[in-house]
């Protein structure tokens, strides 16, 4: 079996799953709540999740998963070299419930930890981004890239609030965004942590940063955006670790370099 082979199936999961999403967004929904008052899940999460490793075990029956609804009650990520598929069924459940169009599926394939595969899929509004390593990074099938913008006085910067209202996390998180917005042309938030990573991708925003996401989240983005031309760092200027719930990226290392220098740092659980 080979990487092609991976993705044609990966693909046609995704679609499958985005139809469901599509479907269910303006009806009443069942929602539960995760670890916070505002950290949803719903049943078509779940439904989501269960489609797409039930897909890929009919196919592949040695793959493994981490999947958003299967991994997140407490236990600690286990990421190995087999091929694992790190799967959000929905990233931007708070959307999905409130019926706002920006959420997705959102799909990465590792082999021996390196991401090969990046979809993630808004089949509310048609957008359907891939990246392979070495590939490039695609919009519905056309090639995307990042701006190539290095200023921090002209960049667009995506940021969110997150699911956790822990205090000592929200003071440093109102205290970046305060840093930010004196220094930036505008700050926006999708409410979805993989969108926000392909508006870095795609070209219409600039930067990107969230401490407290999980690898769920920001696996795929991140070799999207990298696929097309921009970068993807610990928000301290290091290498990125898909497992310390860390993320920047951005459409230049310059412009990474100087974000990553302003932010206050916070360092949650790793994964
Ligand atoms: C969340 C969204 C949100 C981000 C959170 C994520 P979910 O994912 O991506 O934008 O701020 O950190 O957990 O819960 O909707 O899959």
């Amino acid at each position: 079996m080979s990487l092609d082979d991976f993705y044609a199936v990966a693909l046609d999961l995704v679609k499958q799953s985005g139809a469901i999403i599509r479907d269910r967004i303006n009806r009443p929904k069942d929602v539960m709540i995760k670890s916070c008052d505002v950290d949803l899940v719903t049943e078509s999460d779940q439904q989501v999740e269960k489609l797409f490793m039930d897909g890929i075990t009919a196919k592949f029956p040695d793959h493994r998963f981490i999947g958003e609804e299967t991994t997140s009650s407490g236990e600690k990520v286990q990421l190995t070299d087999a091929p694992t598929w790190v799967i959000d069924p929905i990233d931007g459940t708070m959307n999905f419930v409130h019926g706002l169009p920006h959420t997705c599926i959102s799909v990465a394939l590792l082999i021996n930890k390196i991401t090969e595969i990046g979809l993630v899929y808004n089949p509310i509004l048609e957008q359907f981004f891939t990246a392979r390593k070495g590939q490039g990074a695609f919009m519905n099938g056309n090639p995307i890239k990042v701006s190539g913008e290095k200023e921090l006085k002209k960049a667009l910067v995506m940021v969110e609030l997150g699911t956790s209202r822990d205090p000592e996390k929200m003071k440093i998180v109102m205290e970046n965004l305060k840093i930010l917005t004196s220094k930036v042309h505008g700050v926006r938030a999708l409410g979805s942590a993989a969108l926000n990573m392909c508006m870095v991708a795609l070209g219409g925003a600039d930067a990107n940063f969230e401490f407290g996401i999980h690898i769920w989240d920001f696996a795929a983005g991140d070799l999207i955006v990298r696929e097309a031309g921009g970068c993807c760092i610990d928000p301290s200027g290091g290498e990125l670790d898909l497992l310390s719930r860390r993320v920047l990226c951005a459409s230049s290392q310059e412009l990474a370099n100087e974000i990553s220098n302003l932010l206050i740092q916070y360092f949650p659980e790793r994964d």
